[in-house]
């Protein structure tokens, strides 16, 4: 199994948004995914709602073993609930437990897709020790690329002191307005300082993909000529997600 972690401690910037259409796109690949939802708000879960594994995201930091029947459709969530709350305060040893709770799923499915809260905190830690690829949505606006040099940093602490096969998959630009000066500009200055962290891509804003969200569906699978366009950009930039995924 492998597993991508989707994570900035940067809220709204896209996390669940492309943790699920990672998902769905994987899923719709033929594989079979684990979606696990790490964050009390619990949006993923809800776009995901139709593939409920009837196992909790804070049962996956209990030690109490489990098992998930395999869903017919290849998709399995496993859902955020309000007890991932009290994991962030727990002691660090629920990380390993985490660890060895994926690792116990992973004979049952090909990939696992992680969306995370935007806390670096101990549930982030814990997908970050577990996972192989983190992919990191960013926007393109002042506040976001503030905090890009800390989280680099703090991936880059997590991958020597404990995961040493953690591989940065970089971050990506969503919500891409081409006629926004600001972002082009803040492009362009991210670009030469950064550009092998970033990945040579970015997510258009769409609002079909909100729209496709609430309704349970990747926006390819959304029936309005708006969403065709914004199906075709999201399905170009999870390819290459994967590509980078397969070539590192
Ligand atoms: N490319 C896009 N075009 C239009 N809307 C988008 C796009 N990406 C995300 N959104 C919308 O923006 C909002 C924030 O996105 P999302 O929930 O994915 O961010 P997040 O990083 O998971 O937030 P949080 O940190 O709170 O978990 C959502 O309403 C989502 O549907
Ligand atoms: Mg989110």
């Amino acid at each position: 199994m492998k597993t991508f972690v989707i994570a900035n401690q940067k809220g709204g910037v896209g996390k669940t948004a492309i943790a699920c259409h990672l998902t769905f796109f994987l899923h719709e690949r033929g594989y079979k995914v684990l979606h696990v939802d790490l964050d009390p708000q619990a949006n993923g879960s809800k776009t995901l709602s139709a593939h409920k594994s009837g196992i909790t995201a804070s049962q996956l930091f209990n030690a109490e073993p489990l098992s998930i029947a395999q869903s017919k459709s290849g998709l399995t969530l496993i859902e955020a609930d309000a007890g991932l709350t009290q994991v962030e305060r727990a002691e660090n040893k629920v990380i390993a437990t985490f660890h060895s709770q994926l690792a116990a799923l992973a004979p049952q499915f090909d990939y696992c897709v992680i969306d995370t809260a935007p806390t670096f905190g101990l549930r982030m830690t814990a997908a970050l020790i577990a996972g192989n690829f983190v992919l990191s949505p960013i926007e393109l606006e002042g506040y976001s690329i503030d905090g890009i040099t800390s989280m680099i940093k703090a991936f880059q602490g997590i991958k020597q002191k404990y995961n040493p096969g953690l591989k940065f998959l970089g971050m990506l630009p969503n919500r891409y307005s081409a006629v926004s000066p600001a972002q082009k500009l803040a492009l362009k200055e991210l670009l030469p300082k950064y550009a092998s962290y970033i990945v040579p891509a970015k997510i258009p804003m769409r609002s079909a993909i909100s729209e496709a969200l609430n309704l349970g569906v990747p926006v390819w699978r959304l029936d309005k000529s708006s969403a065709r366009d914004a199906g075709k950009e999201f399905k170009a930039v999870l390819d290459l997600v994967i590509q980078r995924s397969e070539s590192q």
